[in-house]
């Protein structure tokens, strides 16, 4: 038992504060003797063991539905039912104690045990408690790797740990990740592995080039250190790549879906087939056993959806063990165990060995030369966008239960929650969700998921909002704004504007109001006078709306929120004469736009961009933007019948085409904006905007609907081409977090043979993505995952969207063709990107805040008619303005009076001269609504506390590991963040 955290001093005066005994928040957990590694079967040391792991790999919705897959319904789709598997495997574990089973996706696990007796949850508690029935991975779903942002995939870890941890105590905790299936692995991932305390991790696919070097070199296990920042060993994390991807060997699929004979050993009867059934495991042991460093291997006995009819498989095991096993009486030194992924992980620990380190992540994936996995990083735009703003809006919501207190949950507009919301997210994270690698109705579903959530949300978000204001009137919610799309500001004389910030320090922000005035008086909630415009609705945006708004015009102004709170702002329309002549937009490229941060330069020939300079930093460069499409592979063709779909991207040319030299400008200049309209094609627009306060360019672009009527799938690209000499390298970030540097046709472990010159060369994009030489760097801030490459020096390309007219074969079984019913010739969608351009000295100063303002971006929600005069017009829920280096990750509601908190230095070591340096941040002096009475460390899934935390140690084969050394905190309350460190608390408040 650890000594709790705090000091005598601090404790008794947190006794005598609060006369709340019983600190530490945390409380003991109850050790089991026989779960976990106390549970595994003995193996032979002598001899080669062969650990056999029945599991089953459960889609949290793919083809079907996660309801459908959890009841088998639509069987017609796909045979598969979740809710049947884990009935068949508990009754077939209880009839052989020697039987085990893991189970991997919690969202699946948690809708089952709801539905036991009592009886059968005891039953399952003690399967747990003997190791017989192990959880791995454990969280509510397994995660896509690609297009996930780090701050989603924690809490979907947190929320499947927790309930592994709440049901099961200390046996519920998974010791090993378990990432079987997902379409290349991110170096981010593995560091928040290693932080979530798992000893070790196992994955199923990597590029097949790969793969094949390191079976030769058996090097399919290995140290993965994951982050550059972290100090040794936080990031560090054993990782080994499955035998068979997580199937069976050849021939040995018991599975009522499989048709391998069974083991027929009545030698009275016909067809007797032990023998043969033994020969042919031994051999594919042996050759397993060339390929691997010790005496142990695994096998993955299961695959997707398999034992709903779990006697099958266990009747087969049993046999086969037996047999296998009673050759060793002949001299056979094969030995064959029931086993799970940590008992094979504990007999790796145990060989005592060294084990090649690995630095750099496992993407892009491909399985052949010409099927790279590259096309999913871009697949479902419009899915990915909703996904990332509704893990904005969580944060929102999650923070203002923190704040609101109970009343949030039941106040004056009713019952509101986050649970809905964070469980919609959660299944979001699946590897065929965010990924778009899910048929069409799946991604509906997903989508219609959300926005429960986000009803749900609402409500708890005007509870809040009425109780911190002191006002009850009515909130709006626009979701369309994007559209210019808003009844309420279209329509009314006078309202109010709720601009809520979930950052941690004061953000400014653009606001865009669809009206029907053309001039409008704007305060501030100190009742000064705002700076407005108005501005004509824009041709792409009224095309787009397609009925659903009829704004003419759209309000720009500029608003400013404090930490973690709100500013209200009153609007009313002055007048409905004619607009200011400033307002109309003129049909010609500017020579220039600037602000006093940025100067950008457009070809008056072509209307496309033709410089951007930074005016603090006097660096100019030549940059040219534009659009181009791929032709997506139709599989017609000679060097492989490889299709472009979901997953994978596979234009039929390196070269692609173009879909206007020039473009039809409008131009628009006033004091909020200068924003210059590009017109490309009835499908392709843009506006190329920069805001007067913005360190960054923005380019909105609108893609759609693509053109099918010449029968050719497309694949578009926004593509920028600059005078920097980037040498064949650029740089994406991995999950959001860390960036690696990516090399043209070069991979950092293997000497590549390069097949696919385009696919072959794109990485996902989660939050950004840079070019730079010596002097200069640009960097695009993305609003959503994308895949992107840099083909030629000094350019930058990423994909926007993708239609395609052929299924590539990867199991989905539909071409990704995406309609609506507003959209039935095809989805437009609309999105950012944002550009910088600075020296890389300091070009992580602008670039992550900027990333951080999209992707916790502010809240915007409207009250019809005046305020009442006592209302509230601004709040912060922080004391005072956090370090420019720490962002507040996670402020969370976790039980009745205590909060989950997260902190986190968001920059890299050595990334920025400024930031990347420790900083403090006392807990009790956060929040202004809120005393902190208590305080315990946890793990970064929240399922451990610190103190507790051991992990298997590993030992890499080259690279020197520096002592661990934590910079004790000063206090308590003082909490030390170092470069890319995320601290995760558990706080016991008190509403003030
Ligand atoms: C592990 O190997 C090291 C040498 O590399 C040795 O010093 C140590 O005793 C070994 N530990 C065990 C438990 O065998
Ligand atoms: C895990 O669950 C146990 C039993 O419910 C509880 O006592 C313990 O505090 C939990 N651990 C964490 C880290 O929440
Ligand atoms: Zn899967």
């Amino acid at each position: 038992m650890a000594t709790p955290v705090y000091t005598p001093f601090v404790f008794l005066l947190l006794l005598f504060q609060s006369g709340v005994w019983g600190f530490p928040v945390r409380q003991t957990p109850q050790e089991s003797p026989t779960c976990g590694y106390k549970s595994c079967h003995a193996t032979k040391p002598g001899m080669l063991n062969v650990h056999l792991v029945p599991h089953t790999h459960d889609d949290v919705g793919w083809l079907k539905t996660v309801d459908q897959y959890f009841y088998g319904d639509r069987n017609d789709i796909q045979h598969a039912g979740v809710q049947y598997i884990l009935d068949s495997v508990v009754d077939q574990l209880l009839k052989n104690p020697d039987r085990r089973f893991i189970y991997v996706e919690t969202a699946f696990f948690y809708r089952w045990w709801k539905q036991q007796t009592d009886d059968m949850q005891n039953t399952v508690k003690q399967l747990v408690n003997e190791g017989r029935l192990e959880f791995v991975n454990g969280g509510w779903c397994m995660s896509d790797e690609a297009t996930t942002h780090y701050s989603a995939v924690i809490d979907q870890m947190t929320m499947g740990l927790r309930f592994l941890n709440d049901t099961f105590g200390h046996c519920g905790r998974p010791r090993v990740a378990w990432h079987i299936d997902p379409f290349g692995h991110a170096r981010e991932h593995a560091s928040m592995f290693a932080q979530m305390g798992y000893d070790g991790f196992f994955f199923g696919r990597l590029d097949y080039q790969d793969r094949s070097r390191r079976m030769v070199a058996r090097e399919q296990e290995m140290l993965w250190r994951a982050s550059e920042s972290l100090t040794p060993p936080m990031a560090d994390l054993f990782t080994g790549i499955l035998p068979n991807g997580y199937n069976p060997p050849e021939g040995f699929c018991w599975d009522q879906s499989c048709d391998d004979p069974p083991i027929r050993d009545d030698p009275d009867l016909e067809d007797y087939n032990v023998d043969d059934v033994v020969t042919r495991f031994l051999r594919i042991a042996q050759a397993q056993a060339l390929v691997y460093k010790t005496n142990h291997i695994i096998m993955t006995m299961g695959s997707d959806f398999q034992y709903e009819n779990a006697n099958l498989w266990y009747k087969n095991l049993d046999k086969l063990i037996r047999y296998v096993n009673q050759k060793q009486s002949n001299g056979s030194e094969v030995n064959v165990l029931y086993s799970t992924p940590s008992c094979y992980l504990q007999e790796l620990h145990r060989a005592n060995l060294t084990w090649p380190l690995k630095g750099d992540d496992f993407f892009p994936y491909a399985d052949s030369a010409h099927d790279f996995w590259t096309g999913y990083f871009t697949s479902r735009p419009a899915l990915k966008r909703y996904e990332r703003i509704s893990n904005s809006y969580l944060q929102t919501c999650n923070q203002l239960e923190v704040l609101g207190g109970p009343i949030s949950r039941k106040g004056p507009f009713g019952a509101g929650d986050s649970d809905t919301l964070k469980k919609a997210m959660a299944v979001a994270q699946h590897h065929d969700a965010v990924s778009g690698t899910e048929k069409q109705h799946v991604a509906n579903d997903y989508a219609r998921r959300l926005a429960n959530g986000w009803a749900h949300c609402q409500v708890l978000v005007s509870n809040t909002l009425s109780s911190l204001s002191g006002s009850s009137a009515p909130r709006v919610y626009c979701e369309h704004l994007n559209i210019s799309v808003c009844p309420l500001t279209e329509t009314s004389k006078k309202f109010s504007v709720n601009v809520y910030n979930p950052l941690a320090r004061p953000v400014s922000w653009p606001v865009r109001l669809p009206v029907n005035g053309t001039a409008y008086s704007i305060s501030d909630p100190k009742g000064k006078a705002v700076d407005s415009q108005v501005v004509p609705v824009s041709q792409a945006t009224a095309a787009v709306r397609r009925g659903r708004g009829y704004a003419v015009n759209e309000l720009l102004f500029q608003v400013q929120a404090p930490p973690l709170g709100y500013s209200t702002y009153s609007v009313s329309l002055l007048q409905n004469g004619p607009p200011s002549p400033q307002s109309s937009p003129l049909p010609r490229a500017p020579k220039a736009v600037q602000n006093k941060f940025l100067r950008v330069t457009f070809d008056p020939e072509t209307g496309l961009l033709s410089s951007l300079s930074n005016l603090e930093t006097q660096q100019t460069v030549k940059l040219s933007q534009n659009f181009y499409w791929y032709n997506a592979s139709d599989g017609n063709n000679s060097e492989s019948i490889q299709m472009s779909g979901a997953y994978i991207f596979r234009p039929n040319t390196s070269t692609p085409f173009i879909i206007s030299k020039t473009a039809k400008i409008e131009t628009l200049q006033n004091s909020v904006v200068q924003e210059v309209r590009q017109w490309f094609s009835p499908w392709v627009s843009q506006v190329v905007r920069l805001y007067t306060d913005s360190r960054a360019l923005e380019l909105e672009w609108t893609v759609g609907p693509v053109p099918i009527g010449d029968d050719l799938g497309k694949e578009v690209i926004s593509r920028l081409d600059s005078s920097i000499n980037s040498s064949g390298v650029f740089y994406t970030d991995s999950n959001g977090r860390e960036v690696l540097q990516r090399r043209k046709d070069y991979r950092p472990t293997w000497n590549l043979r390069q097949s696919e010159p385009i696919a072959g060369n794109y990485y996902p994009i989660n939050s950004r993505a840079y070019i730079k030489d010596d002097k200069d760097q640009l960097t695009v801030v993305t609003d959503r995952s994308q895949g992107g490459g840099s083909i030629q020096d000094g350019s930058l390309e990423i994909m926007l969207h993708r239609r395609l007219l052929y299924d590539d074969v990867r199991g989905v079984g539909e071409p990704l063709n995406e309609t609506s019913d507003i959209y039935p010739e095809g989805l437009v969608v609309r999105g950012r990107l944002l550009l910088s351009l600075s020296p890389p000295a300091t070009a992580a100063d602008t670039h992550r805040p900027l990333a951080q303002e999209v992707v916790l971006q502010p809240l915007i929600t409207f009250t019809d008619g005046e305020l009442h005069p006592s209302t509230r017009l601004e709040f912060s829920g922080l004391q005072a303005v956090l370090p420019p280096a720490v962002h507040l990750l996670t402020v969370s509601q976790w039980d009745q009076d205590s909060v989950l908190l997260r902190l986190e230095h968001q920059y890299q070591a050595s990334e920025s001269k400024e930031h990347s340096q420790p900083v403090t941040v006392n807990l009790q002096k956060l929040f202004s609504t809120l005393d902190v009475l208590g305080v315990s460390e946890m793990n970064l899934s929240a399922n451990q506390w610190k103190d507790e935390m051991t992990r298997l140690d590993w030992k890499a084969e080259s690279g020197e590991m520096p002592l661990p050394k934590r910079g004790g905190d000063p206090s308590v309350w003082e909490v030390n963040l170092k470069p890319m460190e995320i601290r995760t608390f558990l706080l016991r408040v008190r509403q003030r």
